[in-house]
């Protein structure tokens, strides 16, 4: 499976109408009171608080090491609190039905998604499939990102940035009400760094929330509507300079 699975967090056919009737109800997409997550038995996030409603953009800044990544695996799931109490789409981490939740979550993480030795089209028909989704849809995710020329190529001859195209086409594809962004402007050109504008427009236009981990704080500011810094572990209000 390679590097594919474990920052992969597949949606379902049904998200757009759950994220739109979250955001109706005034939900929390996210609600994290306290929480600690280790990562091999070291200390990353402590006491950290953080509340988005649903629709809401988030930027987070920080410096290497602080822990970003952390707690995008956190809210996708991927990592359980050691302390506090987490919630996402409704549901506690670490209790039950979080697997349920993980079918409305997407992440692009610092390393593709995808199987190296299948193309772009098996790759994104793959995730179709999984969530009853067609063929064609799948072609047409891969169409929207400008990769249709390439869709026969197996992923491991693709450069980084087609690499990262194809993992936005599947966050299109499958729709998400929380997509969880790691530093995916790294490596993108111009057309492509439009294209997660456009995506996380979608995702909110939807309901959808999106939480976004950048070192480029003048990129974020345009996308998000609020701008956190992980300092000491802590999730802290990034003050304009
Ligand atoms: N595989 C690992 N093994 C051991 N410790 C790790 C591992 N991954 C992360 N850590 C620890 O967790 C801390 C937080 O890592 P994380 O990847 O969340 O930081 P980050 O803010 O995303 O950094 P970057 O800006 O470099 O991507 C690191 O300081 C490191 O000590
Ligand atoms: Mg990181």
């Amino acid at each position: 499976m390679g590097r594919t699975g474990d920052d992969m967090a597949h949606t379902g056919p049904s998200t757009a109408r759950a994220a739109l009737a979250d955001a109706a109800a005034g939900a929390w997409a996210v609600r994290l009171d306290g929480v600690a997550v280790t990562v091999h038995r070291a200390p990353v996030l402590r006491d950290l608080d953080l509340r988005l409603p649903a629709g809401a953009v988030l930027g987070v800044l920080g410096a290497n090491g602080s822990g970003k990544t952390t707690l995008l695996r956190l809210l996708a799931t991927l990592a359980v609190p050691s302390a506090g109490r987490a919630e996402v789409l409704g549901h506690e981490l670490g209790g039950p039905g979080v697997t349920d939740i993980r079918t409305r979550i997407a992440m692009v993480g610092h390393f593709p998604a995808l199987y190296p030795q299948l193309t772009l089209a098996e790759n994104l028909r793959f995730v179709a499939r999984l969530t009853g989704r067609s063929d064609e849809a799948a072609d047409r995710a891969l169409a929207a990102v400008g990769l249709a020329g390439a869709a026969a190529r197996r992923a491991e001859s693709c450069s980084q940035g087609m690499a990262r195209r194809a993992d936005l086409a599947r966050v299109l594809l499958t729709e998400p009400s929380l997509l969880l962004l790691d530093e995916v402007h790294a490596g993108l050109d111009h057309g492509a760094a439009d294209l997660v504008d456009h995506l996380v427009g979608q995702v909110r236009t939807r309901g959808g929330t999106c939480v976004l981990v950048s070192h480029e704080p003048e990129r974020l500011a345009g996308l998000c509507d609020r701008l956190v810094r992980i300092v000491d572990g802590q999730a802290l209000p990034e003050v304009a300079q």
